[in-house]
C-alpha cells in the first residue's frame, strides 16, 4: 500500500519543518558541481510543498540558506542568491494556483537586493493565500533569532512597557519571527546526518526528528509520507507517561 494510504488525516502534523540537506553530495556523486545539485534540490521543494498542500499540512518551513552558510565560497552563495531569485520567480504563478502563501524568516536585509525585492513582491502577491503557508528560512540562524528576541524584551523591560516578571515562555515565543505559526510536530533532515544545525532550536523543543539517508534531490513525495506515517506511529508524551496519556484519552 502506497505510504499516502497509510496516512491518518486526524492525526496529521500542523507544521513539519525540513532541513534539506545533501545536494552538495548528490551533485559530486554524479561527477558534477554542487549548483547542479541545488538546482535539483528545487525539483524536491517543488514536490514536497505539493505533497504537503495535497494532503492538508498547513504549515512548511525549509531551512534554504542559514546564517552560516554566508561562510562558503563566494561562487556557491552568488549561485544559490541567483538561484533562489529565479524559483522564487518563477514559482509565484504556481504558489497562486495552490493557493499557498509565501513566507520568509531570518536576516532578510542581508539578501542581495534583487533576492529580497523578488521575495518581498511574492510574499506581497500570495498574502491572502490560505491554504498553506511555505515558509522560507532564508539567512537565518536559530540563535540569530534568539538573541533578537532577548534585545527586544530588555529593550521593552528598560522603557518600562514589561517588567521582569512579564517575561515568560509565551512571551519568548511570541518575539521570535516564527511566532505567526504553530511549532512543528515534525523535523525532516536528510542526508544521514543527525544534528540540528542551528534551525529553530526553541521550536523545536518537543518536536519529533525523522532522519532519512536520502539525498535532498532524491527526496520525493513518497519519502514524506513515509516520514509523516512513522511520525504518526509515535507517542508523543510531553514528559509524561505512556499510561497518563492512555488515560487522558479516555
Ligand atoms: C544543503 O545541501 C542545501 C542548501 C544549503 C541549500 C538548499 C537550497 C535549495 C534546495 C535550492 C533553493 C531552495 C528554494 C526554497 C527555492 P548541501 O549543499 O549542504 O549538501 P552537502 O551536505 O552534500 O554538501
Amino acid at each position: 500500500m502506497p505510504y499516502k494510504d497509510k496516512i491518518s488525516k486526524e492525526k496529521l502534523p500542523a507544521h513539519i519543518a525540513i532541513i534539506m540537506d545533501g545536494n552538495g553530495r548528490w551533485a559530486k556523486s554524479k561527477g558534477k558541481f554542487r549548483i547542479f545539485g541545488h538546482k535539483n534540490g528545487v525539483k524536491a521543494v517543488r514536490e514536497v510543498s505539493e505533497a504537503c498542500a495535497e494532503i492538508g499540512v498547513k504549515n512548511l518551513t525549509l531551512y534554504a540558506f542559514s546564517t552560516e552558510n554566508w561562510n562558503r565560497p563566494q561562487a556557491e552563495v552568488n549561485a544559490l542568491m541567483e538561484l533562489l531569485v529565479k524559483t522564487i520567480s518563477s514559482e509565484t504563478k504556481t504558489l497562486m494556483k495552490n493557493n499557498i502563501r509565501l513566507n520568509a524568516i531570518g536576516d532578510l536585509k542581508s539578501l542581495p537586493k534583487s533576492c529580497l525585492t523578488e521575495l518581498n513582491e511574492a510574499m506581497e502577491k500570495t498574502a491572502s493565500n490560505n491554504r498553506m503557508n511555505l515558509i522560507l528560512a532564508l539567512s537565518y540562524s536559530a540563535k540569530w533569532d534568539i538573541i533578537k528576541s532577548v534585545k527586544s524584551i530588555a529593550q521593552k523591560v528598560k522603557s518600562e512597557k514589561i517588567s521582569i516578571n512579564d517575561i515568560n515562555e509565551e512571551l519568548f515565543t511570541s518575539e521570535l519571527s516564527t511566532h505567526k505559526w504553530p511549532h512543528p510536530e515534525l523535523l525532516i533532515r536528510t542526508s544521514g546526518e543527525h544534528r540540528i544545525s542551528n534551525f529553530l532550536l526553541w521550536e523545536l523543543a518537543y518536536s519529533e526528528f525523522y532522519f532519512t539517508s536520502t539525498l535532498w534531490p532524491d527526496f520525493t513525495k513518497e519519502d514524506l509520507y513515509k516520514a509523516i506515517v512513522d511520525y504518526q506511529n509515535r507517542e508523543r508524551r510531553f514528559g509524561k507517561t505512556s499510561e497518563q496519556l492512555t488515560k487522558d484519552e479516555n
